[in-house]
């Protein structure tokens, strides 16, 4: 390995147990704004990851199988990171006020989608198209009951 690698490898390993802390401990913001900003960012790189794999499953996009195995563990990840941001009083951004009135069904609907997607990332370990086009189904639909309930 050079050396000029070692910065790199120790920065990512320091990124990595970053978001290990975040998807355990509950998170602590300074300002709503910033809860928002971290919900919606981490939404945002988690759909990124997510619509890969879902062009795959509908044949918008040719199947690679590692980039789907890579894409949807990603995802996986990250689905469980957002909910740390809707704590009390962070009401704004495109969050129904609803969320904080309901935060039971909220936190459901989380983990629906968070097993949800796992199972997509469990059928894209398999390497198989057709186990993803069955999983991809069900963690969409995660997706929209949550949005059409609670995302204004
Ligand atoms: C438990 C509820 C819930 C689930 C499940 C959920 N979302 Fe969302 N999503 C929201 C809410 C609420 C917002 C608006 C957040 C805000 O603006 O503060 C949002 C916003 C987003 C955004 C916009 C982020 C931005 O750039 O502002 C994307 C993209 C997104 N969701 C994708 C997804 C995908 C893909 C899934 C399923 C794999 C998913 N969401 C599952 C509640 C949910």
């Amino acid at each position: 390995m050079s050396r000029s690698m070692l910065p790199t490898l120790a920065f990512c390993a320091l990124a990595l147990a970053g978001l290990s802390a975040q998807a355990q401990a509950p998170q602590t913001f300074a300002t709503p704004q910033e809860a928002i900003k971290f919900r919606q960012a981490t939404l945002k790189e988690m759909q990124q990851n997510f619509k890969q794999v879902a062009d795959m499953a509908s044949g918008r996009a040719d199947f690679d199988a590692k980039v789907a195995e890579a894409a949807s563990a990603r995802a996986a990840e990250l689905i469980k990171l957002p909910w740390a941001g809707f704590g009390p009083g962070t009401e704004g951004g495109k969050a129904s006020p609803a969320i904080w009135k309901e935060q039971d069904k909220f936190k459901a609907a989380a983990t629906r989608a968070e097993t949800e997607v796992a199972k997509v990332a469990a059928a894209a370990k398999t390497g198989s198209l057709d186990a993803i086009k069955a999983a991809i189904g069900g963690a969409g639909a995660s997706c929209k009951a949550c949005h059409d309930a609670y995302r204004n």
